[in-house]
């Protein structure tokens, strides 16, 4: 664990991850149209909440620097190298109540089918385990989000079972999927 980057006296954490075709970085205030579009899609934003209006899609884009800020770690922004396009929001997630240390993912439905989103959760995966120290990972999926099932499949992750939100999610049903570090790095 690294005390610089987890340490909420310490100032922002401004890490950035680099793929072949990707930036990972923190967010930052232009992202935000993006991000309103794919809140704004009915479909892209059915498992992660709902689809919202700009106005409270703009207080759930402050979770993530908010995150970054208080807790030192949260979601990438994952941005196209060749564009500078923000393609999504990845990484580590992890709210009062959560069933364990998750690696997350949305991306704008304009880029999915690419990889990118399997791209960049190999990084960010790498990142959680050596620069945040975690044992193990999870992702929370709906049984019935089959391209995020198969994102998760892709990485390695395996179904460990259904799991339980706290609230005001408690209902939302979610199967518990993930890895343990020695999986990931046997890989
Ligand atoms: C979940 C989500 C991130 C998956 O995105 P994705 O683009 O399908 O995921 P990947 O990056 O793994 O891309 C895989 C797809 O790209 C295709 N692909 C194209 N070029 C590729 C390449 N160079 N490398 C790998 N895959 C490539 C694959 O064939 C695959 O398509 P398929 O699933 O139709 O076979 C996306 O559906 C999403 O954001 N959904 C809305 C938000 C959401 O539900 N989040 C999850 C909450 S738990």
């Amino acid at each position: 664990m690294s005390p610089a980057r987890n340490d909420p006296q310490a100032s922002v954490p401004d890490p950035v991850l680099e793929t072949a075709r990707l930036v990972l970085r923190v967010p930052r205030i232009e992202d935000f149209d993006r991000y309103a579009e794919l809140l704004a899609d009915e479909q892209a934003a059915r498992y992660i909440g709902g689809q919202l209006p700009r106005a409270p899609a703009w207080r759930k884009f402050l979770q993530m620097p908010g995150a970054w800020m208080v807790q030192g770690f949260a979601m990438f922004s994952v941005i196209e190298k060749s564009s500078g396009r923000w393609l999504g929001q990845l990484g580590p997630w992890r709210p009062e109540g959560w069933p364990g240390n998750e690696i997350g993912w949305a991306f704008h439905p304009d880029a999915w089918g690419n990889g990118y989103a399997a791209e960049a959760a190999q990084s960010a995966m790498d990142w959680a385990f050596q620069t945040l120290g975690w044992d193990s990972v999870i992702h929370c999926i709906d049984p019935e989000n089959l391209p995020s099932q198969r994102l998760a499949q892709r990485i390695g992750s395996r179904k460990l079972g259904p799991g339980r939100l706290p609230p005001p999610n408690e209902n939302t049903p979610i199967d518990i999927w993930g890895q343990t570090r020695e999986e990931w790095f046997a890989r």
